[in-house]
C-alpha cells in the first residue's frame, strides 16, 4: 500500500535518535550522563500540580473552548503583555497542547505552496519539518561565531529574502546556541520584516529562562505587534515538558485560524491542564524561580567543566539551557574526523552523551567548525562534573 508523499518531506527531532543510543549504552550496564534531550528533571511547581488535582476533583474534564478557557486566555494577555510592554486582549491568544503546535498551526495559517520561509540553522529542528511538509520552501539563514557570542549573520540572510518570501522565524534565546540577537540586530530584522511585508514566528520558549539581564521581544517594536506571532510554552519555566500547554498569540485575525486549526485537530487543550497553567501564570512563583537558581549552578558548572576539556571553546549564555562549545582541536587529539563518531567515542570512553550541530538543521554549503550541543537541563551538578571530568580525562589521555 502507497502511503502519501508529503510524508517522505517530514523531518523530525533526530535527538531522540541520541537518547536511543544512550539508553542502549545505559542498559549494557554502563553511567551515561544524558546531556541529549532539553528535558528537565527538575519537578513541576507543587502549587501547579495542585491547582491539576483540585480541577479534576473539581470535574473540569470535558471538553472547552477551541481557544482556550478564558482565565487563561486573560491571564497570558496580561503576563506577555506586560513583560513585552504591548497591549494583548484575550481574543490575542490561542492556547495550544504545547509550544511546538504553534509551527505548524503558524505556517499553515500564513504560506502557499511554494512560498518561501526564512528559518534559523543550526536551529529546532521542526521549523525545517513543517515548512517543508507543509509546502513551503525552507530557506535557512545562518550565524557567526564572534568572540561576543552566535550572531545572525544578516547580509546573508537579507541576501535569501526574495519575491516568494512570506515568513520569517526567529528564536531568541536560541535552541541550540543559547545566543541572543543584540537591540541592534532586533532592530534590523524588525525593519527587513516591515519592509518586506513579512509575517514573524517569534519563537520564545526561552525567553523566560535567564540567569542575567532582561530578555526582549521583537514584538514590542513599532509595526511588529500585527505581524507577529509568538509561540509561548509553559514546558520550560514551569518544567512542564509532559503537560502539553503553551500558546500562540498574534494578532486576532490570524489567532482565530489558529483556533480553527485547534477546532479541526485536538477540539481543545485538556482543560485540568489549562487550570494548572492559570495557577502557573498568577500563583505563586516560588518554584519556577528556584527552578532557575538551580539551572544557573548547572550553567556554571557545565562551563566550569567544558573548560578543562583541552580543545574546547565555549560562550558563557545567559539564557536557555545550552551550551554549543566547538570542538575541532579536542577531535583532532582524539583522532576523529567525523562528529558523529565523536559522539559515540565520547558516549563510549566517558558515558556523555550529547547532540551534534547536525541535529539542528541541515548544514550548510561551506559551513565552518564542529559543534556539539549540551543540554544541562536534565543533568544534576554531580554528573556535570563527573560526566565532565571523564570527558577530559580521555581527552587528556590522547
Ligand atoms: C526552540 C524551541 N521551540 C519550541 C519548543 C517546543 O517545546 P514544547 O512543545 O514542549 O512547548 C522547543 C522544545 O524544545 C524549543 O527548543
Amino acid at each position: 500500500m502507497k502511503l502519501a508523499d508529503r510524508l517522505e518531506r517530514l523531518g523530525t527531532e533526530t535527538a531522540f535518535a541520541v537518547a536511543a543510543t544512550a539508553a542502549d549504552w545505559l542498559s549494557k550496564g554502563n553511567e551515561v550522563f544524558p546531556f541529549h534531550l532539553g528535558d528537565l528533571n527538575l519537578p513541576t511547581p507543587a502549587n501547579v500540580s495542585a491547582a491539576m488535582h483540585r480541577a479534576v476533583a473539581e470535574g473540569k474534564t470535558g471538553y472547552c473552548p477551541n481557544a482556550g478557557i478564558a482565565p487563561l486566555r486573560q491571564a497570558l494577555a496580561e503576563s506577555l503583555g506586560k513583560q513585552r510592554k504591548v497591549n494583548f486582549m484575550p481574543e490575542n491568544i490561542a492556547v495550544q497542547p504545547g509550544g511546538k503546535p504553534v509551527i505548524g498551526k503558524f505556517l499553515r495559517s500564513v504560506m502557499n505552496p511554494g512560498d518561501e520561509v526564512l528559518y534559523p540553522n543550526p536551529g529546532f529542528p521542526i521549523y525545517e519539518s513543517q515548512i517543508e511538509f507543509n509546502d513551503g520552501v525552507a530557506v535557512p539563514y545562518r550565524y557567526s561565531d564572534t568572540p561576543k557570542g552566535f550572531r545572525i549573520d544578516l547580509d546573508y540572510l537579507k541576501s535569501k529574502i526574495s519575491k516568494k518570501t512570506r515568513a520569517l522565524v526567529l528564536n531568541d534565546q536560541q535552541n541550540p546556541l543559547a545566543a541572543e540577537m543584540t537591540d541592534d540586530e532586533r532592530q534590523a530584522l524588525a525593519d527587513l520584516a516591515i519592509k518586506h511585508n513579512l509575517w514573524v514566528l517569534a519563537d520564545e520558549a526561552y525567553y523566560d529562562i535567564r540567569y542575567a539581564g532582561e530578555s526582549k521581544s521583537v514584538v514590542s517594536l513599532p509595526g511588529m505587534l500585527e505581524r507577529t506571532v509568538i509561540l509561548y510554552t509553559f514546558s520550560k519555566k514551569f518544567a512542564m515538558t509532559g503537560w502539553r500547554l503553551g500558546a500562540a498569540i498574534g494578532p486576532k485575525g490570524i489567532i482565530d485560524r489558529i483556533s480553527k486549526l485547534n477546532t479541526n485537530e485536538e477540539s481543545c487543550t485538556a482543560q485540568f491542564v489549562q487550570w494548572a497553567g492559570v495557577e502557573a501564570i498568577n500563583g505563586d512563583q516560588s518554584g519556577a524561580n528556584e527552578l532557575l537558581r538551580v539551572l544557573k549552578t548547572r550553567r556554571d558548572a557545565t562551563i566550569a567543566g567544558l573548560k578543562k576539556i583541552p580543545g574546547v571553546r565555549v560562550h558563557t549564555p545567559d539564557s536557555a539551557f545550552y551550551v554549543f562549545p566547538e570542538i575541532s582541536e579536542t577531535m583532532a587529539r582524539t583522532g576523529h574526523a567525523d562528529l558523529a563518531d565523536f559522539a559515540l567515542g565520547a558516549l563510549h570512553n566517558s558515558g556523555m552523551s550529547f547532540c551534534t550541530r547536525r541535529h539542528f538543521g541541515r548544514p550548510l554549503p561551506g559551513e565552518q567548525g564542529n559543534y556539539i550541543r549540551l543540554a544541562y537541563s536534565g543533568v544534576n551538578n554531580d554528573e556535570i562534573e563527573r560526566g565532565l571530568s571523564r570527558l577530559a580525562d580521555w581527552v587528556s589521555s590522547k
